[in-house]
């Protein structure tokens, strides 16, 4: 059963990934950076809570996502494997998974990228609100200016993709979440989940590549 995580800064192209590893291994997605934007856009009691972490760049408090995240992983379809993506990111989120063997991470692949580089990727991109698809306008850009491949609706910048909030984003992640990788590494020698590390600095098709080939094992 592939049970696989995602670790990496925002930015690193975690969902761009995300997107392809499922449909090769059959897993739901599941993201707790897009769970957290449909509470907001429904205007539930937990988005109006999130929305204002979310916009300074800061981490949700994790007793909100943990319990948003437990629940989504008991559901039928992660039966036979899921993949993670933006979940844990602190060492109580990481905690939450290892109690329990259902939803404890068999995979983890870590994703790096310099901060320049992540910045210019955040400033570019575009988003399908509805369906979570990412685009970029130089790096993978829509077949028509501005509108969703599929479905020919508008594409928007996301309100924490703005210079600021995203320079706030990677130094929470530098600080908070980072420390997660000796976890991982340190599972990964005493044999629970294999590690993979991952340069996310090249092409899109190469970084999948590399990923896919390692899951696959
Ligand atoms: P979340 O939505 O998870 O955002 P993130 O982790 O900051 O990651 P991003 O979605 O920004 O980037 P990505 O790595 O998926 O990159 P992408 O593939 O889009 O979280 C948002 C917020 O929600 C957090 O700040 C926090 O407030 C809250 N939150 C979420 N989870 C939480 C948790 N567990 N605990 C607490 N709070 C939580 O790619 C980026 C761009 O680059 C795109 O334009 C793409 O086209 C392009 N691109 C991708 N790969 C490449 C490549 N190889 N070459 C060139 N361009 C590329």
């Amino acid at each position: 059963m592939k049970k696989i995580l995602l670790l990496g800064p925002p930015g690193v192209g975690k969902g761009t990934q995300a997107a392809r590893l499922c449909e090769r291994f059959g897993v739901p997605h599941i993201s707790t950076g897009d769970m957290l934007r449909e509470h907001i856009a429904r205007d539930s009691a937990l988005g109006r809570r999130a929305k204002e972490f979310m916009d300074a760049g800061k981490l949700v408090p994790d007793e909100l996502v943990i319990s948003m995240l437990v629940e989504r992983v008991s559901r039928a379809d992660c039966a036979d494997g899921f993949l993670l993506d933006g979940f844990p990111r602190t060492e109580a989120q990481a905690e939450a998974l290892d109690v329990r063997p259902e939803a404890a991470p068999s995979a983890v692949a870590d994703i790096d990228l310099d901060d320049d580089s992540i910045v210019a990727r955040l400033s570019g991109r575009l988003v399908h609100p509805a369906s979570g698809r990412v685009y970029h306008r130089e790096f993978s850009p829509p077949k028509k200016s501005g509108l969703d491949d599929e479905t020919g609706e508008p594409l928007i910048q996301r309100d924490d993709d703005k210079p600021e909030v995203i320079r706030k984003r990677l130094a929470v992640y530098r600080e908070q979440t980072s420390p997660l990788k000796a976890r991982y590494q340190k599972a990964a020698e005493d044999g629970k989940l294999r590690h993979i590390q991952c340069d996310g600095g090249r092409e899109i098709d190469a970084v999948f590549a590399e990923l896919a080939a390692a899951l696959e094992q």
